[in-house]
């Protein structure tokens, strides 16, 4: 072996070593897009109010809008409020409600879903957990 394949054997295994732990982690990246929320639903037995007269919550009120509280997606679609998990059932992102399109998008993979949490587009299967709603005067209920 003369001295340039030497070298050239030298800037070979150069060139894997480096590229090894980059593919690794283009891989580990690919694999585990998990999102950011899996495990983060809110606990069951409880129940969130919003006092829709505080600046906080009152955008509430119109048609359209939307919040996020504790991982449950609230919105106002018109003919009622609803609340339904935030947490995509596909990877655990967090979905988002979109007035124009009257729909919920998942800004991970592009799954849909409707306001009764029904899935319109995967690659979701699984619907979003809908939780009832009640609200007296100003005070919204959300039941976990
Ligand atoms: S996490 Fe994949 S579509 Fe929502």
């Amino acid at each position: 072996m003369n001295r340039r394949e030497v070298i050239h054997k030298f800037l070979l295994g150069g060139t894997v070593l480096v590229l090894v732990p980059s593919v690794l982690k283009s891989c580990s990246k690919g694999t585990t897009n998990s999102g950011t929320n899996q495990g983060n639903n809110p606990p069951t037995g409880t129940s969130i109010d919003l006092d829709l007269s505080l600046a906080e919550n009152t955008a509430l009120k119109t048609i359209g809008n939307s919040k996020i509280v504790q991982n449950i997606l609230i919105i106002n679609t018109g003919t009622k409020i609803v609340a339904l998990s935030a947490i995509c059932t596909h990877q655990g992102c967090t979905v988002g409600y979109y007035s124009g399109a009257g729909d919920i998008e998942c800004p991970c993979h592009g799954s849909v879903f409707s306001t009764t949490g029904s899935v319109i587009k995967g690659p979701a299967f699984s619907p979003l957990h809908s939780y009832p709603v009640s609200q007296t005067g100003n005070i919204l209920t959300i039941t976990l």
